[in-house]
């Protein structure tokens, strides 16, 4: 390649890093949950999340001096009503219009608000007669938003939980408890009408307490592990959060809705916990809340929504020191009430994701060259992904920040790691560009690295550290 060559695709590629980061950043936000009596200001609360990369941030409420702050931030705001409101709003489209006319046209457009959620997991309360009346609630929420010239800027949905689904493993075969048949057929009868999306609330955390076993909590951290394989598709899942979202998308179809659009209403992971509550730890919630953004933000998408990031709202922006039940409760919170720090640091604050953004030629992916793939008729049988043996040390060095910054967990390669020694740069290299090959559920395009990598069937392992990978 010419020096100019190198230079023109250099600029092209950044170019379009670039472009991918900004529209990948818009997937992430935020739920600030307010049951707690030592919150910071709205305006600190603004400022915080303006230095971070999340771009909108969902209320549980319609908390009056929090949806001003925001004005003219560009922060995206989700509203909601709450469940005891659903009854009046059903029955009476002059509550609901009045509930607009104060919650949404009151401020809009200088503060952005993008979505209504009508109730919150209105299953869980049991209640037949509220959850019969939650279309009704929504449509006059609806009606109320087309008056005020806001239907098409406005949406309106409400937020499901998981419990929802009645069977959710394999992905494939997830769908939803019959009993609440009648309300979900209406509900997304209304949100494919709308275009307005399905919000559900997937716990990778709660998968993991109800099988603490080590090989889960790497499946729900995005850490190496075997995957599990859905027998159905043969997609092997490398992560619970694609698992658990696909069973929403495979449940969503199953019942004709393949439009209906999913965000991911809520989704975290306590850094602290009661002696019985396995799991709640800083580490665990790090490495779940950084690995799940650098998930987000490589657009890979999960294996039945390939290419597109679904939205998702982290639980949450601050802890809620008044909510009852056990401590892991109130230690979600990703920032400090007291001073606005962060409680662990997944890279969301905007000087740090530009700092994970790769900036080299090696970062976009070329199509895999037939070189590059094993000359095998079933490729996956060739298991490791390893450096070619004449690139060059910016080539690794180039591969190495790309991997590591695409959602796999560098940190056994960094000081102290498991795969720290030997300190070199083919061993760091070799290793993250394997393990992003892995996580990649092995498909051979990802084992590239603008062609400084190949396929390999011998295990490249090294003292005491194992490469995932092998021949299952
Ligand atoms: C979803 O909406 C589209 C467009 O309005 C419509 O053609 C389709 O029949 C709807 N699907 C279902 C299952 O209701």
């Amino acid at each position: 390649m010419s020096a100019l060559h190198f230079t023109v695709t250099f600029l092209l590629l950044t170019l379009l890093l670039e472009v991918n980061k900004a529209k990948s950043q818009s997937f992430i936000g935020v739920n600030y949950g307010q049951h707690a009596d030592n919150l910071p200001s709205p305006a600190a609360t603004a400022k915080l999340l303006q230095s971070t990369s999340i771009q909108k941030v969902r209320l549980y409420g319609s908390d009056a001096a929090m949806i001003k702050a925001l004005a003219n931030t560009g922060i995206g705001i989700v509203i909601g009503t709450a469940n005891g409101d659903i009854p009046a709003l059903a029955s009476d489209p002059n509550f609901a219009k009045n509930w607009v006319d104060t919650n949404v046209v009151a401020y809009y457009p200088a503060s952005k608000i993008i979505l209504i959620n009508v109730g919150n997991e209105v299953i869980m309360s049991g209640d037949n007669n509220l959850i019969s009346q939650l279309l009704p609630a929504m449509q006059n929420v609806k009606n109320a938003l087309d008056a005020a010239s806001l239907g098409d800027k406005v949406k309106v949905s409400t937020v499901h939980s998981m419990t929802l689904l009645k069977q959710s493993e394999p992905p494939s075969s997830g769908s939803f408890d019959p009993a609440y048949g009648d309300m979900l057929k209406g509900v997304l009868a209304f949100n494919n009408a709308t275009a307005s999306p399905f919000a559900i609330n997937p716990y990778p955390f709660f998968a993991y307490r109800s099988d603490p076993r080590p090989e889960t909590l790497a499946f729900c951290l995005f850490q190496p592990n075997s995957g599990r394989l859905d027998g159905n598709t043969k997609i092997n899942y490398m992560n619970m959060f694609d698992a658990q979202v696909d069973a929403v998308r495979a449940a969503l179809d199953a019942m004709g809705f393949k439009n209906v659009e999913i965000v991911v209403a809520e989704t975290g992971w306590p850094y602290k916990g009661d002696s019985d509550e396995v799991g709640a730890s800083i580490e665990n919630a790090k490495a779940y809340n950084g690995n799940l953004i650098a998930h987000l933000r490589s657009m890979v998408g999960t294996p039945l929504m390939p290419g597109k990031s679904v939205d998702t709202y982290l639980f949450a922006l601050y802890d809620e020191n008044l909510k009852s039940g056990p401590t892991s409760e109130r230690s979600f919170g990703l920032y400090q009430s007291a001073d606005l720090t962060m409680t662990y640091d997944v890279g969301l604050s905007k000087s740090s994701s530009q700092a994970q953004t790769p900036a080299s030629p090696a970062t976009e992916k070329t199509p895999a060259t037939p070189s590059a793939v094993a000359p095998s008729p079933e490729p996956k049988k060739a298991s490791w992904c390893v450096p070619k043996k004449d690139v060059t040390d910016s080539e690794l060095q180039a591969s190495l920040d790309y991997a590591c910054a695409h959602g796999i967990d560098c940190s056994p390669i960094q000081p102290g790691g498991s795969c720290f020694e030997p300190n070199t740069l083919s061993a760091h290299a070799a290793y993250a560009m394997n393990l992003y090959y892995q996580s990649s559920g092995r498909d051979p395009s990802s084992c590239d690295f603008s062609q400084a990598a190949m396929l390999s069937s011998s295990n490249p392992s090294y003292n005491g550290c194992t490469f995932p990978g092998g021949s299952t």
